[in-house]
């Protein structure tokens, strides 16, 4: 199979999954299953197709147009699934992965998948949910002696929660490569090129100090990228900021597959970036402005 037959196989792949993952969590939107529909049709005359390498740059064309289209499905998809209802108190329940967990192998197992979500993730959301009935219980007795350890449980879950939830979104299978567009542009704006960012962010994570995260923040007061580290989930945390990208470096997340190397569990990772995703989220975050001081 030549490699552009194999690239529309993979995308025609892709489609399938997204097709799965819209079942899974119940999507009926006709327009938006009308338009899956559509483009997987689309992609499997692709790959039916004799393809020979003077239609190369012409099909290259028409799977990048496709690609925009699922991209602008997903931008759709996350628009509709905004939360605007604030979680009760002790109300945070675990959001489903939003790939299958064998779906990142080889560079992350389906076990650590399995146990990262499934255990330690369901464990902060638990946590989260204590922390937050205690201190209701605390302002309904008005017994503040263990506060502090309730806000220290709340900080630690929160972030936990809050970190996991963008780390899952911000990878995806066949991921990698690099940003387009206006987050490519800050990138270079801020860090001299990608691969400059890229090497500090890797530093950055195989440099934290015991278990932590890699966060790149958009600075909504400074407008301007940052790369921070986090120790735990939120020792070091620089408040006033968003979390763009964030790379979960807690030896739950790879020590079954890559032991103590932490710094090849790193590399490998960027392989599964969801870069589309991680756009997604600067644009978002880059709403918020503040008045001028
Ligand atoms: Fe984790």
């Amino acid at each position: 199979m030549s490699d552009v037959r194999q690239y529309a196989k993979e995308v025609s792949d892709w489609i399938d999954e997204i097709m799965a993952y819209l079942e899974r969590i119940d999507i009926t939107d006709s327009t938006v299953l009308a338009n899956i529909e559509r483009l997987s049709q689309w992609t499997n005359d692709l790959v039916a197709e004799e393809i020979d390498y003077e239609n190369m740059v012409l099909i290259e064309e028409e799977m990048a147009r496709v690609y925009e289209e699922i991209e602008e499905i997903a931008r759709d998809l996350s628009t509709q699934q905004r939360q605007t209802q604030s979680v009760p108190i002790g109300k945070h329940t675990l959001p489903p992965l939003p790939y299958a967990y064998n779906a990142l192998e080889p560079t992350i197992s389906e076990e650590i998948m399995y146990l990262h979500h499934d255990k330690h993730h369901q464990t902060y959301v638990d946590g989260l949910n204590k922390a937050e009935l205690m201190m209701k219980n605390a302002r309904e007795t008005k017994d503040y002696s263990l506060l502090k350890h309730w806000e220290k449980e709340a900080a630690f879950h929160g972030s936990g929660h809050y970190l996991h939830t963008i780390f899952w979104e911000g990878m995806i299978p066949r991921g990698g490569g690099q940003p387009k567009g206006d987050l490519l542009k800050q990138i270079e704006k801020d860090f001299g090129s990608f691969a400059a960012f890229k090497n500090h962010f890797s530093e950055a994570a195989k440099q934290v100090e015991g278990v932590g995260w890699a966060i790149l923040v958009w600075v909504p007061r400074a407008r301007k990228l940052e790369i921070l580290q986090s120790e735990l989930h939120m020792i070091l945390t620089q408040w006033d900021t968003i979390p763009v990208l964030v790379l979960d470096v807690w030896e739950h997340a790879y020590y079954l597959q890559y032991k103590n190397n932490r710094a090849s569990y790193v590399d490998k990772w960027w392989d599964v970036v969801n870069w589309p995703q991680t756009a997604l989220r600067f644009t978002e975050a880059k709403k918020l402005t503040w008045k001028q001081q």
